[in-house]
């Protein structure tokens, strides 16, 4: 039987779907943490894990190299989804994609400088806003731009706020609700079909169970 491979997007999405992954009856055979690793065999024969960038996961999955994906909401919008199944909201690593700005920002013209690094995200809101936008691509560190005049506005993702109220800005408006995503590939999904079915409802039912455990 061919072996199915699920990829992973490291950091603390990774964190957040280890222990779905054991509720649901894989685990890794070795220490994903400290490994240097980049494939791992698990506690069910046919199935391996591959942990890679977010941005790197519907990649892997839309060209068929994985056949099955963890990834965050904000990847998927920014970077659409076309190809691609997503039929699971593993309801891990929830946060919201916002506006920002330093705390009592005004908008005074008819134009506004906003970094970020989800452009397409961007672009589309204030499109549908009708609302005249530079956008600008960053790739970390959005909250220095309005501090140094690169930019009026940030979108970025925001869980505590924390980041936001560190460096003087406030949440402005929520542009999407974000949480991980289990995504698979169109022709798996038909040609691994059993297999790929049962993980799914082993999954969904650790997403249950994971929710009434924080109810
Ligand atoms: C995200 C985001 C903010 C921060 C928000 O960065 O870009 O900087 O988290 O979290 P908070 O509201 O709890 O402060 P992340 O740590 O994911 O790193 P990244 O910049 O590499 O995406």
């Amino acid at each position: 039987m061919k072996k199915l491979t699920l990829a992973l997007t490291k950091g603390r999405i990774l964190k957040e779907t280890l222990p779905l992954l054991r509720e649901a009856g894989i685990e890794p055979l070795e220490d994903v943490h400290t490994s240097r690793k980049l494939i791992f065999d698990t506690t069910m024969p046919d199935l391996q894990l591959v942990i890679i960038r977010g941005t790197d996961v519907p990649t892997y999955v839309r060209l068929g190299a994985a056949d099955m994906g963890v990834v965050g909401k904000d990847i998927l919008l920014e970077h659409g989804a076309e190809g691609l199944y997503e039929p699971l909201d593993l309801g891990i690593a929830r946060c919201r994609l916002m506006t920002a700005a330093p705390v009592g920002w005004r908008s005074d013209g008819p134009r506004i400088r906003v970094a970020t690094k989800f452009v397409n995200i961007a672009r589309n809101y204030f499109a549908r806003r009708g609302q005249s936008a530079d956008v600008i691509k960053l790739y970390g560190a959005m909250e220095l731009a309005p501090m140094m005049q690169l930019a009026d506005l940030i979108v970025d993702i925001v869980d505590t706020g924390n980041t936001l109220r560190a460096n003087g800005m406030e949440p402005l408006e929520e542009i999407a609700a974000i949480s991980s995503r289990l995504i698979v590939n169109k022709a798996a999904m038909r040609s691994q079909h059993d297999s790929i079915a049962r993980i799914l409802a082993d999954l969904a039912a650790a997403v249950e169970g994971a929710g009434h455990a924080a109810a």
